[in-house]
């Protein structure tokens, strides 16, 4: 899950690779290294710190080679010696790795060397460096003998090759060389066209030539994809990622909207003819707007599932050709997600990829793309992208039921109206206290119940779970007693009396409720939310509690966009 980079320039590729890994520190923060060739040797530097520390330890080195790497840590503890770049053990190799050497052990065992790290990247460069011929023969060969994932990026002398499987990586011609990183968004230096490396594909990067060679070692040829244009003009800035974002959500709302109105996106899409029924495969936050989404489409009269994509793969789900599975993620390149997507390609059923990056893995993977476009998102946690799945599930459900036409008036309304809610800060001081939160809801508020919990517990470390509120007497109510917060979501109708009853039953147990409704507050403390479009209610009653996790997590003095153990992209399964 770490970010790499590479540059060979004729200006200072040092200065360039800490640009790109400042934009890339959002795939883990753990550590962060350069390693650079000058004067007929390697160099490294590394900082446990973050990427200013590390701008500040490389400001008065420069050279034309550099490869750079931000760790999320998978194999070995958050140390120095643990940091990348990795050296072989005659100090004549330097790589960068995103990803997992599943076989490293028995790799390891069987090279006669000295490691100074706990990691298996560092098995990697001793591999290599144990192979014969260039460099280029030398990682292709290395490749064969590793099971699991990489994404590489290797120096000796002055040669760099880059080399990737399952994990993501880009090259490029830049306007002084050439680079390569794990996300198109981190390109420095005027990039207008960029290649993607497959998996089991490799590149030998010089200056003014890029060759790429396949897992044989036959030269390939490449075409070159225009680089999307990413930087866009709505970005909010705050003092965190997580506040911009929440605080950009109407914009990229109405973004979004406009794009499908202006498009032909939804009547470009090649579905199957007769869909009978919609599954939805995500992780973590997708997976909610996954289960937000099933219910529009159920609402629509189409039988819909969400699944969790870990879960997914290994389950014994009965698949059929009249199923248009849809897999959502922000970011398209997570690990599960891609897997569930594959295995089903491999069986020819029809999917669809609703995803925020443009070029992504998942929409390589998937016959058709639908694209929310809420712009950049860095924070860990996720939010204005939260919102406009959400949203673009609403809209493809009214579409697919032929009901876009007599909704668009209530779409534009919704987004003209919406506001960006944040939470009380005077009821906040009044129960930042509380260690032990439950968010409770039914029908669509339950499934807001659980993001608002997992928000909150990735951001402020803070015991919570979110639970069906009709589900509470069966078991978890035993847990209510004075010490309990809980936070009650009411914008359902239909079960607003039956949550009121359950609300009622925890109050009598001693627990403190708060409720966060556009209904009535029934004698409870309430966060009031605007009536607006009922089915879109989970997007307005979700922003107060997205800003209830970022200010625990300030009260609490954490960085909300550096949350401990998390990082933004999981490309590890
Ligand atoms: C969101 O706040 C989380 N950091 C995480 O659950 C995330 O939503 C999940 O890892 C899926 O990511 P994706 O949308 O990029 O696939
Ligand atoms: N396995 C490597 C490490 O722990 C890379 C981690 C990753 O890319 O997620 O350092």
């Amino acid at each position: 899950m770490c970010g790499i980079c590479a540059y060979k320039t004729k200006e200072n590729a040092v200065k360039l690779a800490v640009e790109s890994l400042k934009i890339l520190e959002y795939r883990g923060y753990d550590s962060c290294g350069i390693s650079l060739f000058k004067n007929g040797k390697i160099e490294t530097i590394k900082s446990l710190v973050d990427i200013e520390d590390l701008r500040k330890k490389t400001e008065s080195i420069s050279s034309h080679l550099a490869i750079g790497h931000t760790r999320w840590a998978t194999h070995g503890g958050v140390t120095l010696k643990n940091a990348h770049p990795h050296l072989s053990s005659s100090n004549k190799i330097a790589l960068v790795h995103n990803g997992i050497i599943e076989n490293y052990k028995t790799l390891k065992e069987n090279l006669n060397c000295a490691f100074q790290s706990e990691t298996d990247s560092e098995v990697l460069v001793n591999l290599i460096e144990k192979e014969g011929g260039s460099l280029i023969e030398k990682v292709i060969s290395a490749s064969k003998k590793v099971e699991g994932t990489f994404a590489i990026a290797v120096i000796e002398n002055d040669e760099l090759v880059v080399g990737k499987r399952e994990s993501p990586l880009y090259v490029a011609f830049c306007e002084s060389g050439v680079v390569a990183t794990s996300d198109i968004s981190a390109f420095v230096g005027n990039v207008k066209e960029f290649y993607i490396l497959n998996d089991d594909e490799f590149a030998c990067l010089n200056e003014n030539k890029i060759e790429f060679f396949n897992k044989n070692g036959e030269k390939i040829k490449k075409n070159a994809e225009i680089l999307p244009k990413i930087t866009q003009n709505f970005k909010i800035f705050d003092k965190t990622h997580m506040e911009s974002e929440i605080k950009e959500t109407k914009i990229v709302l109405k973004n979004t909207l406009k794009e499908y109105l202006n498009s032909d996106i939804l009547t470009n899409l090649n579905l199957p003819k007769k869909i009978k029924e919609i599954d939805l495969i995500a992780c973590g936050t997708a997976y909610h707007s996954a289960l937000m989404g099933a219910e529009f489409f159920k609402e629509q009269g189409i039988n819909s599932h969400a699944y969790v994509a870990s879960e997914f793969r290994y389950g014994k789900e009965i698949l059929s050709k009249n199923t248009l599975y849809i897999f959502v993620s922000q970011s398209g390149e997570t690990a599960d997600t891609i897997a569930c997507a594959k295995l089903l390609k491999e069986k020819k059923m029809h999917l669809l990829a609703l995803t925020n990056t443009p070029n992504c893995v998942l929409n390589r993977v998937c016959d058709n793309v639908l694209p929310t476009f809420a712009g950049k998102e860095f924070a860990v946690a996720s939010t204005k992208a939260y919102c406009c799945q959400v949203f673009v599930l609403y809209l493809f459900s009214l579409f697919l039921a032929q009901n876009l036409q007599d909704n668009i008036e209530e779409l534009i309304k919704f987004t003209n109206d919406f506001q960006v809610q944040d939470f009380d800060r005077a009821l906040l001081d009044k129960i930042y206290h509380y260690k032990k939160i439950f968010f409770v809801g039914r029908e669509k508020d339950y499934i807001t119940a659980l993001e608002a919990s997992l928000k909150l517990k990735e951001i402020s470390y803070i015991n919570s779970i979110a639970i069906s509120a009709g589900e509470l007497k069966h078991g978890t109510l035993a847990l209510v007693d004075e010490s309990t917060l809980i936070i009650a979501i009411s914008t359902e109708e239909n079960v607003r009396e039956k949550l009121f009853s359950n609300l009622e039953e925890i109050r009598a147990r001693g627990g403190e409720v708060i409720l966060v409704s556009n209904f009535k507050s029934g004698g409870f403390t309430k966060v009031s939310l605007s009536s607006m479009c009922e089915n879109l209610m989970p997007i307005v009653s979700i922003i107060p509690l997205q800003f209830f996790a970022l200010r625990m997590c300030e009260k609490l003095g954490y960085n909300p966009d550096k949350p401990k153990n998390l990082a933004k992209s999981v490309t590890v399964e």
